[in-house]
């Protein structure tokens, strides 16, 4: 900008309340709705400046004077402050709300702050608001200013500033809150769901990422998709310039965006509900993660089973179908644990029935389980309106989401209906048929609950299933003010198409003022499309859809939960596409209907580790890709980098829907995709999930430590270094707990991965290299089609493991083995090791009966020591420990020195063997280490002389 422009902006601004020059860098939007122009924004009482060339992608012209907000009306300087609107730009999507009440709280060291006044929405979420085990690091909260009132969040030990709203742009009317504020770094993770090319934001430019939940698939393949996908995530973790950590939790169910830009700074807007911020202090990720959840909940712990491999596909013609393909898998000797059906098993799409083709299904579900399997079925929430299911719920009372008032009800629809005629229930179109109702899963009465658990029950005394996948629970609606394009029975559409009101006064909820980005990235669109009107009611009719809508997968999931629960007795899993704040507590996610593309191999990677950070540890992609045909290639690699993923499922798609005559849509047959099609493919899983198995153990105790504490199991590398500044553009790889890293391949064609090590020791797992310690920075590793996934373990770290087979049953048979990956300067090494019987279910999970073992490594010139300390027991027979490895084990061991608990132990001579040049021990002889024996003591010691090579 030229000297002279500059001055006459300077000189408005300091001589006109509204004009005032706010730097590219640093702008809060004014016109984030469309049509923006000179006029209009003067109109509303914004600063219009071009923005000139080289300023940041995105920069608005249009944007608040930084005079925009409220002014303090009163403040008790304890926690209560009363705002009131003052001068600047009204809010130009309704009257801002004044006065407002600001009320700061505290739950441990979290600090909370809440914007809002009485009566306004919040979620039901019932949080459990544990406070942090980490209290090390305080927050401090200030006004910073009483006109155009901005406040502070610092943090006390290093007074940097978390939030300063000094930035401006505060607004609160009915259907449209903003609150923006300045970031002490640009290092910004997290916020969902969306696909992320880059796990770290890109803070140069201004980017909007809606959130409001929609069944549309992750657009890997182009440059930046800021789509708004299945689920609402609003929260993100900030590593600040020093590498302290926090994590910042938004409250609220509402269609809603954040912008990042480039201050860095962050706006976030809202068109419902109140504010409810919670500020969690850290200081390491780790902290802030688990922090988090002791306040949104921890997630569940998956039945041991379900970290087997799942496989999966949609269109199996038949029983004999999906069969057939599981038989050809387990044939070629892939670890498998849990088949899977798709809606085909249905009759006419209609949940709790099965089709004709179908018959032996409970026979086979029997099969299964003999075979140490376990079933997982896919449940749609849509319920048909004209059979039993529902003729069930209705005789039971449980609530379906409503119209608003009878004289809305499409008489031509209901009509056709008996069992619905006489009700409210919205009508839509999903996969079944006909018309389907959807269930109010907010309903507190307890009755939807209820005929949902009665109906899965029921379904479970036929085919006795093990876990649900629940799909479409966006609530996904085919035919939304559209014909359905989804019709997959080749049927014509009948014209009775959902037709939701987008004027006049029914229509407001689906025509506010502001309907955000979500709806203004498709063109002609509402609130409400691909899913129910915004008018509906819930929860019992007291409720607008329009607040609660970003809630249907998080109360499906709760309620499915429970179900499983009842129906099964036991523990299990449920899968669910849409989430939302704390769904972990009930269940995993998959990241929805990717494509055979490398590029989504490559952001699932991304996705992944997000999900672990918004809480939701159990999660995967559909390995292969479920749109499009897949190749070899990528089906292999996807099978290498799939396998450590807590769920590992290959799912695709076979309905390949075309259409014709712009009306029929019919199925046509893509390729499958099981590993078992291609010997290399196959090859591939095997050795990749053969290792998972093996590691199992490991992977279980991470998931049974995430439910107990909050932790993540796979992370990403920055949460173990985060003051290595060249880590946060690291987000091909990625770690399980604190000690495996994988750095899978993700591109084709090659043969190596520049894989990056942080500062410490690592030693690779791969068979090539097995044992050797990698040098730290950038190193070039073997990742050729036919090698293990390039993972490596970090020294200082002990990893419980158990000789694998194909099942996890069968593998939970044989003995456990150890792995010590020794530290730098032969410091102590640590590992722990949870296990149950992988099944029991619990009401709490600090009383579920299990065992937990702690295991420290220490050595010196002359001795080494390996202590098992034991915390928990149960009363479960453990299979022996019979192998214990040791990388970077410096000495030549005496293996008839070993000593356990005083007493002299034989070691196996002959199948165990200490390798010089690779520093490495392996000591193998059946029946080595009794673990029930440690279970039955405070601490066990295995001591053994050895002398320095
Ligand atoms: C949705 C799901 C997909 C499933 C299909 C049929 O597209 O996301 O996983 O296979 O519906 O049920």
């Amino acid at each position: 900008m030229d000297q002279k422009r500059l001055g006459i902006l300077i000189f408005l601004c300091l001589f006109s309340s509204t004009k005032c020059f706010v730097d590219v860098n640093r702008r809060v939007d004014c016109f984030p709705d469309l049509g923006a122009s000179q006029a209009a924004c003067t109109q509303r009482g914004c600063s219009w400046d071009a923005a000139p060339n080289g300023s940041p992608t995105g920069t608005p012209y249009c944007y608040y004077p930084t005079n925009t907000g409220y002014a303090v009306s009163s403040n008790d300087g304890k926690e209560n402050i009363q705002l009131t609107k003052q001068g600047g730009p009204a809010n130009p999507y309704g009257a801002d709300i004044s006065p407002l009440t600001f009320k700061t709280s505290k739950v441990g060291n979290v600090l909370e702050i809440s914007i809002g006044t009485t009566g306004r929405y919040t979620p039901p979420l019932n949080l459990p608001k544990q406070p942090p085990s980490n209290q090390a690091e305080t927050l401090n909260f200030q006004v910073t200013s009483n006109n155009t009132f901005s406040f502070k969040v610092t943090r006390q030990s290093t007074g940097r500033a978390l939030w300063d709203t000094s930035i401006g742009g505060l607004l609160f009317a009915d259907k449209y809150i903003q609150i923006a504020t300045l970031l002490p770094s640009d290092r910004i993770f997290g916020f969902g769901e969306h696909v992320h090319k880059k796990m770290k934001h890109d803070m140069t430019r201004y980017t909007t990422w809606p959130m409001f939940a929609r069944d549309i698939g992750p657009d890997s393949g182009s440059a930046l998709s800021t789509q708004n996908l299945y689920g609402t995530q609003p929260f993100y973790l900030c590593v600040e310039p020093d590498g302290k950590a926090h994590g910042v939790l938004i409250i609220n169910s509402n269609a809603q965006e954040v912008t990042l830009g480039p201050a860095p700074h962050l706006i976030y807007r809202t068109i419902g509900g109140q504010l409810d911020l919670a500020f969690f202090p850290g200081p390491k990720p780790e902290d802030v993660i688990q922090g988090f959840l002791a306040y949104i909940g921890r997630p569940f712990l998956p039945a041991y089973w379900a970290l087997g491999y799942q496989l999966c596909r949609w269109g199996y013609k038949n029983l004999a179908d999906m069969q057939a393909v599981i038989t050809r898998n387990q044939a070629a000797g892939i670890p498998l644990d849990v088949p899977y059906a798709d809606i085909d098993y249905m009759s006419h799409y209609e949940d709790f029935t099965e089709g004709d083709d179908w018959s032996g299904f409970p026979a086979y579900a029997q099969q299964l389980h003999s075979q140490g399997l376990h079933l997982i079925l896919i449940f749609d929430p849509a319920i048909e309106v004209d059979y039993s299911s529902f003729q069930r719920g209705i005789d039971q009372n449980a609530s379906f989401i409503e119209w608003p008032r009878f004289d809305l009800v499409p008489r031509q629809i209901q009509d056709q209906y008996p069992m619905a005629k006489s009700t409210k229930i919205m009508l839509g179109n999903v996969w079944p048929e006909r018309n389907t109702a959807f269930p109010d899963f907010l309903d507190t009465t307890g009755k939807t609950d209820a005929w949902w658990a009665g109906e899965f029950a029921r379904f479970h005394n036929i085919t006795p299933f093990d876990g649900m996948w629940i799909d479409m629970n966006e609530p996904s609606n085919f035919d939304t003010n559209v014909y359905s394009s989804n019709r997959v029975h080749g049927e014509a559409p009948t014209g009775d198409k959902l037709a939701c009101p987008i004027s006049g006064e029914d229509g407001k909820l689906d025509n506010p003022p502001y309907q955000t980005q979500a709806v203004y990235m498709h063109p002609g669109e509402n609130l409400c499309s691909k899913t129910l009107c915004m008018n509906a009611k819930t929860q019992r009719g007291t409720q607008d859809f329009y607040n609660t809508k970003n809630l249907y997968g998080w109360s499906e999931a709760r309620s499915t939960y429970a179900a499983l629960k009842s129906a099964t007795g036991k523990r299990g899993a449920v899968i669910s596409r849409s989430t939302f704040i704390s769904s972990g507590r009930y269940s995993g996610h998959w990241l929805g209907d990717n494509t055979a593309r490398w590029e989504d191999l490559q952001t699932s990677v991304i996705g992944a580790m997000e999900f672990n950070m918004f809480g939701i540890p159990y999660v995967g992609s559909d390995i292969c890709g479920f749109n499009g045909p897949t190749t070899e290639e990528l089906c292999l690699r996807w099978h290498q980098m799939g396998a450590f993923h807590s769920f590992s499922r290959n799912h695709n798609t076979q309905a390949k829907l075309s259409i014709i005559n712009s009306l029929y849509i019919k199925f046509k047959g893509d390729p499958a995709q099981d590993p078992a099609v291609w010997p290399s493919v196959a090859q591939a899983a095997k050795q990749a999930l053969t290792f998972r198995y093996q590691y199992l153990p490991y992977l279980y105790s991470l998931h049974y430590r995430a439910s107990l504490t909050g932790s993540t199991v796979v992370r990403p590398l920055f949460f173990e270094f985060p003051i290595d500044s060249e880590i946060f553009s690291i987000d091909r790889q990625f770690l399980w707990g604190s000690a495996l890293m994988i750095a899978p391949a993700l591109d084709p064609g090659v043969t190596t991965v520049r894989a990056y090590f942080p500062a410490d020791r690592w030693y690779s797992l791969q068979d090539e290299t097995y044992g050797n310690q990698m040098p730290v920075g950038y190193n070039t590793v073997n990742a050729a089609t036919t090698s293990l996934t390039p993972v490596f373990v970090r020294g200082g770290s002990i990893l419980p493991r158990q000789t694998p087979t194909t099942t996890t049953t069968s593998s939970r048979q044989n003995p456990f083995e150890m792995l010590i990956a020794v530290a730098a300067n032969a410091q102590p090494s640590f590992g722990e090791l949870f296990y149950d019987d992988g099944v029991t279910l619990f009401d709490d999970i600090t009383k579920n009966p299990h065992f937990s073992f702690n295991f420290n490594y220490s050595t010196g010139d002359t001795a080494a020591k390996l202590t098992f300390v034991t915390n928990d027991k149960m009363d479960l027979t453990l299979p022996t420990l019979d192998i214990i490895e040791i990388f970077g084990y410096e000495y030549y061991p005496d293996f008839n020195s070993f000593i356990w608990n005083g007493k002299s132990i034989n070691v196996n001579v002959q199948t165990s063997t200490y390798y010089p040049l690779r520093k490495m021990l392996y000591i193998k002889t059946k029946g080595l280490i009794d673990l029930n024996d440690v279970a039955s003591r405070a601490t066990s010691v295995l001591t053994w002389s050895h002398r320095v090579v």
